[in-house]
């Protein structure tokens, strides 16, 4: 995709040492491990971002990639709900902009209730963010009311074909509210969603009248049995370097050897003018 702008896993891996230090080497931070090693690079190049083009990001919480995207000459628009986090990213922009980035704007809003007009989202990603949304209905009809007539959605999902019935089973003590949605013990925030793909047709394909034009899985029997769902996951938020190894070999093989149920997937949506 000439001209577009891209981003490596490597590239992903300086940045938030740039960002945040060597210490992002040995314990990982703000979310950033393995699975944004994938996402990052695969919805930043699905996103056929420009430099000079503008993204809304949904749920950033406090992820590096919006200053990434700076760095990379791309304006982001973070959306997030969290005050704390919002602040967070404030400081990270004030900290560590450099003349000639792009810029980061970080605002409260709540992604059933976006604060856009319509059609004027023109990039807009959701990474491992929209999970956590109990009325995701509302989410997809606000994601497909703001996209442009040739805009361009990338979103980041966990996913099952059918069923899961447990989550981080013996790991953590996950209770199964719904079909495939869960809430940790204690934590009445932790809401977690897999969706199938009839619910990604009907959350979010159908309501922003869109196509896919791109899809990936990503976490299958390597990475999420044997990585992420298992007691050695107490070393999961450990050794970067680990992470880049096995985002940027694993993964790649599992991907051309394995059919599995995958444990997350990404997506693009374009809406074609006219539709
Ligand atoms: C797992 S974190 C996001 C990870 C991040 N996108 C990344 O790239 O690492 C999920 C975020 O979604 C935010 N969130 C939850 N509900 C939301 C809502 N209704 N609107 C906007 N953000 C929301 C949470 O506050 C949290 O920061």
């Amino acid at each position: 995709m000439a001209g577009y702008v891209t981003l490596s896993g490597w590239r992903c891996l300086r940045y938030e040492v740039a960002l945040n230090g060597w210490k992002i080497l040995k314990h990982t931070i703000n979310d950033f491990s393995l699975w944004r090693l994938i996402e990052y690079p695969w919805v930043t190049r699905h996103l056929k971002l420009r430099r000079g083009d503008t993204v809304l990001d949904l749920g950033t919480g406090t992820s590096s990639y919006p200053h990434m995207l700076a760095r990379e000459g791309v304006n982001v628009v973070v959306l997030e709900l969290d005050r704390e986090r919002v602040r967070w990213q404030q400081r990270k922009w004030q900290a560590t902009a450099r003349p000639g980035d792009a810029r980061v704007l970080a605002v409260v809003a709540d992604a059933t209730a976006l604060p856009i007009r319509d059609g004027a989202g023109r990039r807009i990603s959701a990474i491992s963010s929209l999970e956590h949304i109990p009325d995701d209905q509302a989410v997809g009809r606000e994601i497909g009311r703001v996209l442009a007539d040739d805009g361009v959605a990338v979103i980041t999902l966990p996913y099952t074909r059918s069923e899961r019935t447990h989550f981080f089973k013996g790991i953590k003590p996950f209770r199964r509210v719904a079909r495939n949605a869960f809430v940790q013990e204690g934590k009445p925030g932790s809401f977690f969603r897999f969706y199938t793909d009839q619910d990604i047709q009907t959350t979010y394909v159908a309501p922003a009248r869109a196509e896919v034009t791109a899809w990936r899985g990503f976490g299958r029997r390597i990475l999420n049995g044997w990585y992420h769902e298992t007691r050695r996951n107490r070393y999961w938020r450990r050794w970067v370097v680990k992470d880049w190894l096995l985002a940027t070999l694993v993964h790649p093989l599992e991907e051309w050897l394995d059919r599995s149920d995958p444990l997350y997937v990404m997506f693009r949506l374009e809406r074609r003018a006219g539709r």
